[in-house]
Formats: C-alpha cells, sequence, structure tokens
C-alpha cells in the first residue's frame, strides 16, 4: 500500500499580491522547493506523465525552472541543459526574445547543448502568459532539437499560456491549475 500524501501542493504555494508590479498576484513556488515530500511527489507526477516517453535531456528555464529540472533528471537518469537569460553562456549562442506576464526579457542557449534529434523535456515552476515557454521550445527546436513537452508545476489558466502551448501541438503537464 502507498502511504497516502499528507499535502496539497495547492496550499503549499504562497501568493503575493502586487509583486514585483502592482496588479500582479506572484504565486511563488520557494514553499514547494522546501519539502522533501512535494519535490518527491512532483517527480513522481511527472514521471507518470513522461516516463514512457522519449526524453533525452531535461532543460530548466532559468532560475526557477532550474530546481525543477535537476530533479527531473535524476529522475529520468538525464542530464539538465540550462536555458538562461541573455548574457550568462560563453561560446556560440542563440538567443530569443520574448514577453512575460510582467515585463520581457531575452533568453539564450548553448548551440552545442542539444545533438540533432534529441529530444528535451521543457521544466519551469510555472507558466503564465506562455512567453517564456514559447521562446524555450523555439530555442530547443533551432538548434536541431525537439520538444518532449513541457512540465509546470503551476499552470495561471486565465492567462492561456499552456493552451496556446498544446495549440501549437506541443504535450503540457502541469499540477496545480
Ligand atoms: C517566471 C516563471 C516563468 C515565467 C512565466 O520567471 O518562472 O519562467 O515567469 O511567465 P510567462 O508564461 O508569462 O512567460 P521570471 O522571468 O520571473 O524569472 P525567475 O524564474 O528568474 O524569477
Ligand atoms: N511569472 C509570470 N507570472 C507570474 C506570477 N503571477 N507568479 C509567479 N511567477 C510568474
Amino acid at each position: 500500500t502507498t502511504k497516502a500524501k499528507q499535502f496539497d501542493l495547492r496550499d503549499i504555494v504562497a501568493s503575493y499580491p502586487d509583486f514585483p508590479k502592482p496588479g500582479i498576484l506572484f504565486r511563488d513556488i520557494n514553499p514547494v522547493f522546501r519539502r522533501n515530500d512535494a519535490l518527491n511527489y512532483i517527480i513522481d507526477e511527472f514521471y507518470r506523465a513522461y516516463g514512457k516517453a522519449k526524453v533525452d535531456a531535461v532543460a530548466g528555464i532559468e532560475s526557477r525552472g532550474f530546481v525543477l529540472a535537476t530533479a527531473l533528471a535524476l529522475k529520468f537518469g538525464k542530464g539538465v541543459v540550462m536555458i538562461r537569460k541573455a548574457g550568462k553562456l560563453p561560446g556560440k549562442t542563440l538567443k530569443k526574445s520574448y514577453d512575460i506576464e510582467y515585463g520581457s526579457a531575452v533568453m539564450e542557449l548553448q548551440q552545442n547543448a542539444i545533438s540533432k534529434g534529441e529530444s528535451v523535456l521543457i521544466a519551469d515552476d510555472l507558466i503564465a502568459t506562455g512567453g517564456t515557454a514559447v521562446a524555450a521550445a523555439q530555442l530547443v527546436e533551432e538548434i536541431g532539437g525537439k520538444v518532449a513537452g513541457f512540465a509546470f508545476i503551476i499552470e495561471l489558466s486565465d492567462l492561456h499560456g499552456a493552451d496556446r502551448l498544446r495549440k501549437m501541438g506541443y504535450k503540457v503537464q502541469s499540477l496545480v491549475t
């Protein structure tokens, strides 16, 4: 018998009104990352969703996505690829500008991070408008990889980012809506 889970992820996520800007309700993943039981639950759920798919690497989106990607990579027996905010990665890179719920930025990926035809699971803590996720997918595909799917802990459904990805034909899994 499996032990009943002693928590609901929804209750662990913290919410901060007007952060980082007025009008934004910020969903803070930190209390989730601080709990070992929550981390184990999360990687088991994503393994259930993607464990039978071809996953050659897990890409994490800076910075909260790095934590999830690393935990998932260990579970999947793969390595981590870092998709970073521009200006942090050496060597040949590809850049993509994008908009998010409360700003805009440029994301960057090293050209040698993914081999041709490799399937990459893209991980982030949260999807809002989907601007970040779409840029990440474009980077993976433009350097020759395939997107195995997306793994988000939180989906802000009223901003329709996950719907946008699904309409583009991507597999999207989120744990709290
Ligand atoms: C947050 C979040 C996602 C993105 C989602 O990251 O972790 O990456 O916003 O927004 P979107 O769906 O509207 O694009 P943020 O850019 O704040 O960076 P951080 O993880 O470094 O805090
Ligand atoms: N990224 C984009 N929108 C966000 C929100 N409301 N809370 C936390 N991270 C976010």
